[in-house]
């Protein structure tokens, strides 16, 4: 619940928001999802399920029966590995869940999304988030299977939820898609930064796209891997990183910000080994 919201950043409201995500599934992972209460992804939704924080909604979707299950609420936030065992470690970006009253399944969930404009890395919120839980409380299954429906935990867990999406009052841009890894070798970037807040600084002379620094982490390393920049310029990379949840060494022979280490590139003061990617965009 928001109290002082004008005391609050912009970053810290925009961490208030609940958002709902969807994950997908099919027939044979699908138990796996129910009885370890996780969900979990291959690196192509990877940078959606890091997004993830405690205390969001999840759904999940099964694409081969074309259903749709809720309501369930993230107990942790969207992290690498929860459970490397799970899947027999195919699916390692990993949120854990928990239901809220009984699981609702609703069926026709492609159409359902396509009304509601929900995709994979298109979440929901606010007031469209807060309808598609209406849809939930509707759904036939639930009030057939629920002995009457308006008085059973989930029907007052899911009215909670709406409480709290509707307390949410901050004023802030709101990140609606959350960019994927891009599949062929043609890239083409129209901004020079993406999502929220602002990567490097576009008005530097040499700054690079901050999407291919994105593509170059999302495809060589993991969340909390170490990446070195040794010609950081206006910290693109270490902005990324923190993005990305990946570490970054930024150095630059001139530092433009105090988190860029004054070094020159044809000596770097790390062992050999030390690290997991290095990014270079050299003048
Ligand atoms: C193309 S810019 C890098 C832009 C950066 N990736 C960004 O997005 O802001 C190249 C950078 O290399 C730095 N540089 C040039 N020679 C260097 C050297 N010998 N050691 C370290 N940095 C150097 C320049 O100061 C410049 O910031």
């Amino acid at each position: 619940m928001l109290t002082s919201s004008e005391k609050l950043t912009d970053s810290e409201k925009y961490n208030l928001l609940v958002r709902g995500f969807m994950l997908a599934c099919g027939e044979s992972t699908e138990a796996e999802c129910l009885t370890r209460m996780l969900f979990g992804t291959d690196r192509t939704y990877g940078p959606v399920v890091i997004r993830i924080r405690k205390g969001d909604l999840l759904f999940l979707n099964n694409i081969e029966t074309d259903s749709l299950h809720g309501v369930f609420r993230a107990v942790t936030d969207g992290g690498f590995n929860i459970e490397p065992k799970a899947w027999k470690g195919r699916y390692s970006y990993q949120v854990r869940v928990e239901t809220l009253g009984d699981k609702i399944t609703i069926n026709n969930a492609k159409s359902i999304l396509r009304r509601f404009g929900m995709t994979r890395n298109t979440p929901l919120h606010s007031k469209r988030l807060a309808a598609f839980l209406d849809f939930f409380l509707k759904a036939p299954s639930f009030v057939d299977s629920v002995a009457n429906s308006e008085t059973s935990k989930s029907h007052s867990l899911i009215l909670e939820e709406k409480e709290r999406i509707a307390s949410w009052t901050g004023e802030v841009d709101i990140e609606e898609e959350i960019p994927l890894i891009e599949s062929t070798t043609l890239w083409d970037f129209p901004k020079q930064s993406y999502g929220l807040k602002p990567k490097g600084n576009n008005k530097y002379a040499g700054v690079t796209p901050a999407l291919i620094i994105y593509n170059m982490m999302w495809r060589y390393t993991e969340p909390g891997d170490l990446v070195v920049d040794p010609m950081c310029g206006s910290g693109t990379t270490i902005d990324v990183g923190e993005e990305e949840k990946r570490r970054v060494i930024g150095y630059d022979i001139t530092s433009t910000r105090p988190d860029i280490i004054q070094n020159d590139a044809r000596h770097i003061p790390l062992e050999d080994n030390s690290v997991d990617m290095v990014f270079i965009d050299s003048p």
